[in-house]
């Protein structure tokens, strides 16, 4: 009788630690499905982990594949947050009630205009998209407004990439916002016309077009400029040198500022470790690393820029409320399509 017994204690005492580590594992692991494609973020995560023992799983694609694949997964979706490179993909997962409220506590160093108003999404940095212009071929005061590239002046002159571009498409919500459809329309079909080459390549490649002299001004998000002036290829930091950045509508409304951020899933199984790693992403000392690492702007009040940000300047920002990148997403992908801009 003896044996038996101690057997079964034995197998009462694995299955028991068994449970304990599986549980443990879940409560140490947070699964972050994100649209973000910077090396910096994997360092973040690890800096995470170091300091408080909990893992960062991450999957990556677009914010519309990784909103299909949440809705396909329901409430056994593995993934605890959802990240994203821009405010559309947010509102777009708020819309199809994926997402829960985080504490407002996390929220309360994070200016209104850049979270969700009931805690269900929050900024984690912010990217202004300027134009990148030729040192050697434009004057700052050649330059004005997003309104003006349709200008004829510019014909053959401009490189922005394709409006199946997410930033594109949300800079395009706010000429809609700003202007009507029908203007925005035109502007698109002007501006299109008024290009080098057909749209091609990433940001960088735009500034790149501009270095080479394919063209003189590029449509770009602020802090590539600031990744290729700090590569470690000469090219690149040659191709940075030979631009100046512009922020645009300074005397109007302001430039486009569009913001990456997260937001808490309902299928998260693990809500207070998520919790923690919001609240690391907005801690001063995570934000303050932002400026110096991928060049975009915090969202924390009080954080200090980088050298290259300050060396950009202050500027005016456009303060539309971000659910119109979302909203009115779908109708700036049609008229970018009826303005033949591909
Ligand atoms: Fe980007």
């Amino acid at each position: 009788m003896k044996v038996p017994r101690i057997f079964s204690l034995l197998g009462f005492a694995s299955l028991f630690a068994l449970f304990l580590s599986d549980s443990v594992q879940a409560e140490n692991t947070v699964t972050l499905y994100t649209q973000r494609h910077y090396e910096f973020d994997e360092k973040l995560h690890e800096e995470f982990t170091e300091k408080t023992g909990i893992k960062v799983e991450v999957v990556k694609a677009t914010a519309d594949e990784l909103i299909a694949r949440l809705e396909q997964e329901g409430e056994n979706s593995p993934a605890d947050l959802f990240m994203t490179a821009d405010a559309g993909g947010l509102d777009r997962a708020s819309k199809a009630g994926l997402l829960a409220a985080m504490p407002a506590s996390l929220l309360e160093s994070v200016p209104d205009r850049l979270h969700d108003p009931e805690s269900l999404w929050t900024a984690i940095t912010q990217r202004a998209r300027v134009l990148a212009y030729s040192k050697d071929r434009v004057k700052a005061s050649d330059l004005s407004t997003y309104e003006d590239l349709a200008d004829a002046k510019w014909k053959g002159r401009l490189s922005i990439r394709s409006s199946s571009n997410i930033y594109n498409q949300s800079l395009m919500t706010t000429i809609i916002e700003a202007n009507d459809a029908e203007t925005a329309e035109a502007w698109a079909k002007a501006v299109r016309g008024n290009m080098a080459r057909p749209p091609q390549g990433s940001d960088r490649d735009q500034i790149r077009a501009v270095a080479a002299g394919l063209a003189d001004v590029a449509l770009v998000n602020t802090y590539y400029v600031g990744l290729l002036e700090n590569s470690s290829e000469k090219k690149d930091r040659d191709a940075a040198s030979a631009v100046s950045i512009f922020f645009p509508n300074q005397d109007g409304r302001g430039a486009h500022v569009n913001i990456s951020g997260v937001g808490l899933l309902k299928s998260s199984k693990n809500r207070e470790a998520a919790a923690k790693l919001i609240e690391f992403l907005l801690s001063p000392e995570t934000q303050a690393q932002y400026p110096n690492a991928t060049y975009e702007y915090p969202v924390v009040d009080g954080v200090a820029w980088s050298e290259i940000q300050e060396r950009w300047g202050k500027f005016k920002a456009d303060e539309v409320p971000l659910k119109v990148l979302g909203e009115r997403n779908a109708e700036a992908v049609r008229l970018f399509n009826k303005a033949g801009w591909e």
